[in-house]
C-alpha cells in the first residue's frame, strides 16, 4: 500500500503537511519520517526539501523522492543521496504563478528605481525620480526556460514587457524569442535590459553569472536573481554595481543565505534582498502536486519534472 513519508521542513511541519494531505487525498496515507517507530518501505514515497546526509542514507529502498524545492541541487551536491530512486521536483500551477508574480514585481521594481523610493522615504527625502520609460519600452531576458521560465516569461510578456529567452537546448516556447546554448548567449544579453536568472544550479551553470557574463549586457541593466544563490559570483556582481556596469539588482538567494550581518549586499544603495521566498506554493497547492506526481509514478507515468541525471536537473 503506497504511503508518504514526510520529511520536508523538519518535525514540526509534518502536522501541517498531514493536514494539508488529509484535505486533498483523505485515502492517501502519510507518516512522518521523525517517528521512530518508522521504518523505510518499498512503497513508500518521501517528501523531503534538504534532508541530512544520515536521512537520505536510509532513503535508498524507496519508491520515490519528491522535493518541495523546484530545484533540487541541495539533495544532489549529498554524497548520501540514493541516485537510484527516482526523484520529482516541485512543479503544480501556484508554485509557477508565485513565481511569475514575484519576479514581475521585480522587473517593475527595477524599472521603476523602487530601490530609490525605499531609500529616500528611510530618510524621509521627498525626490522626484522620474522614470518615464514603460514596461513596452522595456527587453527581459529570462535565462532557464524550463517549466517556471517559460511561464515567467509569459506572465512578463502578458504585462507587456518585450519577452526574449535562452535556454541550454533548442526548444520553442510559444510567444517567446528564445536563444539556445552558449553561442547564443552573447546576442541574447545583448539585448536585455532586465535579466532574469531561472536556471537550475548545476555543474555548467554555478558561477556562470561572471563579470564577463554581465559586461555584455547593456550599460545600466538589472538583474533578478530567482535561481540559487551560487549562480553568481558575488564579488563580480558588487564590482558591477559599484562602477555601474549594473543598475540594480533583486536578490531572492544569495551565497549564503542569510549573508553575513557585514556582508555589503544589505546594504547596497542598488539591491532589493528578499529571504529565499519567491515561489513558496501553499501546502495544499503542494499537496495537490504531490498526490499527481504520485498516481503518474502508480501507473507507470513519467511526471514531467523527473529529474534526469544526463541533465543535470
Ligand atoms: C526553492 O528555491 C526551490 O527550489 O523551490
Amino acid at each position: 500500500m503506497v504511503r508518504l513519508v514526510i520529511s520536508s521542513d523538519g518535525p514540526a511541519a509534518v502536522g501541517g503537511w498531514r493536514a494539508a494531505f488529509r484535505a486533498v487525498a483523505p485515502h492517501l496515507q502519510t507518516c512522518s519520517w521523525y517517528d521512530p517507530a518508522y521504518r523505510p518501505g518499498p512503497d513508500d514515497y518521501a517528501l523531503v526539501w534538504h534532508p541530512s546526509s544520515a536521512d537520505l542514507a536510509r532513503m535508498g529502498g524507496l519508491r520515490g523522492i519528491i522535493c518541495t524545492g523546484a530545484g533540487v541541487n541541495q539533495l544532489l551536491g549529498d554524497p548520501a543521496f540514493p541516485h537510484h530512486v527516482p526523484l520529482v521536483r516541485m512543479g503544480g500551477a501556484q508554485t509557477a504563478a508565485l513565481m511569475a508574480d514575484y519576479v514581475l514585481w521585480a522587473v517593475l521594481g527595477l524599472l521603476r528605481d523602487a530601490r530609490t523610493w525605499a531609500i529616500q522615504q528611510d530618510a524621509r527625502i521627498w525626490r522626484e525620480n522620474h522614470v518615464s520609460r514603460t514596461s513596452a519600452e522595456t527587453r527581459v531576458g529570462v535565462m532557464g526556460m524550463g517549466h517556471l521560465g517559460a511561464h515567467v516569461a509569459g506572465h512578463l510578456r502578458h504585462a507587456g514587457f518585450m519577452v526574449s529567452g535562452w535556454r541550454r537546448s533548442t526548444q520553442d516556447v510559444p510567444g517567446i524569442r528564445v536563444f539556445a546554448g552558449r553561442e547564443a548567449l552573447p546576442e541574447f544579453l545583448a539585448n536585455v535590459d532586465i535579466l532574469v536568472n531561472l536556471l537550475p544550479s548545476t555543474p555548467q551553470t554555478r558561477g556562470m553569472i561572471d563579470h564577463a557574463l554581465l559586461a555584455r549586457l547593456p550599460r545600466g541593466a538589472g538583474l533578478v536573481n530567482v535561481g540559487r544563490g551560487d549562480h553568481v559570483v558575488q564579488d563580480d556582481l558588487l564590482r558591477a554595481l559599484d562602477d555601474g556596469m549594473l543598475g540594480g539588482a533583486v536578490l531572492d538567494v544569495t551565497t549564503p543565505e542569510p549573508l553575513p550581518p557585514d556582508h555589503p549586499l544589505w546594504r547596497h544603495e542598488r539591491v532589493t534582498l528578499t529571504p529565499h521566498v519567491a515561489s513558496w506554493a501553499s501546502q495544499e497547492a503542494q499537496a495537490r502536486y504531490v498526490v499527481e506526481v504520485i498516481d503518474q509514478m502508480e501507473h507507470n507515468e513519467r511526471p514531467a519534472l523527473l529529474y534526469e541525471p544526463a541533465r543535470g536537473y
